[in-house]
């Protein structure tokens, strides 16, 4: 029997970088299909294993760190989210966990800003007309939003994506660019020139409201029928963070009733969203499926860093990233 420690990972289809990684120096077994690996196998395939691979689909709860046994020394994902993973079940197991900040950073603040832009100047929308027949003539009031320049731009969340979304926003001219973040961040808000204020101003005085926070408990719901009370009739709202951020009901109700002007939701609950969802019988809504991070480097990146904080991991040395 190989004295190699044994790997599991459960996406085969992650870049060959964080895959041949592992491969020089463990055994690798893998599930076989590029849906996310069925909770029954992923069960069954932890069970002696050292380490687990993992991504934001898998949930790895005390279940799973039952059924791996005491080998399992280190859950890696291949996220910078990480509400997937029991922390305090891994801690209490002295499991270590790494993921994957700082490398999609660039990624993800790109896809907002893209994802932005698609809403307000609704290039979904019109897009579609150009297929449909719609278009019957350059028109002086048709297909119309609104722009960045002269704009507030209120960002939920002043960590690595948020800042990195707020230096982009910069050259687009706002008026303002403010954020709301549970701890003081002056000496950022100096360097990129924005205002520290609170969530409830941020809510009021934007034409933008991008959300860039963290899914925790406290910030569940976030947006939800009271806070999108607060907000201008003509704002947007763009989510490319976790979709539990956003009560989708209460959003529903607001865009269909144009008391908010659109959204653009890189992320839901659940995922993916079911075809029969309100939300998507919105012409002021774009949904896109996840794919902030989705750039071939950044994809890699994440694969070898998930695979080096394996690897660290199981020698006892320190990781790339760890929780
Ligand atoms: C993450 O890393 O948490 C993103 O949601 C996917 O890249």
């Amino acid at each position: 029997e190989s004295m190699k420690p044994r790997v599991y990972l459960t996406r085969p289809d992650v870049a060959r970088t964080g895959i041949e990684l592992i491969e020089d120096e463990c055994e690798l077994t893998s599930w076989s299909q590029s849906s996310p690996v069925p909770r029954d196998e992923l069960l069954r395939n932890i069970v002696g294993k050292d380490a687990l691979f993992c991504t934001l689909s898998d949930k790895i709860d005390a279940e799973v760190l039952d059924h791996a046994g005491p080998n399992l020394k280190v859950v890696a994902t291949m996220s910078v989210g990480y509400e997937h993973i029991d922390i305090a079940e891994c801690k209490k197991r002295g499991i270590r966990i790494g993921y994957t900040p700082d490398c999609l950073t660039d990624a993800t603040a790109e896809l907002t800003i893209a994802l932005l832009l698609a809403t307000t100047r609704r290039l979904i929308e019109a897009n579609k007309e150009v297929h449909t027949g719609g278009w019957s003539s350059w028109s002086p009031g048709w297909m119309c939003g609104q722009s960045i320049k002269d704009s507030t731009v209120g960002i939920v969340g002043f960590g690595r994506i948020g800042q990195e979304v707020a230096k982009r926003i910069i050259p687009f001219r706002p008026k303002r660019l403010i954020f709301s973040n549970r701890s003081e961040r002056a000496d950022e808000a100096k360097r990129i020139g924005a205002q520290q204020c609170t969530f409830d101003e941020l809510l009021q005085d934007s034409d933008f409201v991008i959300l860039t926070c963290a899914a925790t408990p406290e910030t569940k719901n976030l947006i939800n029928e009271t806070t999108l009370e607060k907000m201008k009739s003509n704002a947007v709202l763009i989510n490319t963070s976790r979709g539990t951020l956003v009560d989708q009901n209460d959003l529903y109700e607001f865009l269909k009733s144009n008391r908010i002007r659109a959204a653009g939701l890189d992320v839901t609950s659940p995922e993916p969203l079911p075809l029969d969802s309100p939300l998507l019988t919105l012409t002021n809504c774009i949904i896109l499926p996840h794919i902030g991070s989705a750039d071939m480097d950044t994809r890699m990146e994440m694969s070898r860093i998930t695979a080096c904080n394996i690897l660290a991991g199981l020698k006892g040395v320190k990781m790339i990233a760890e929780l």
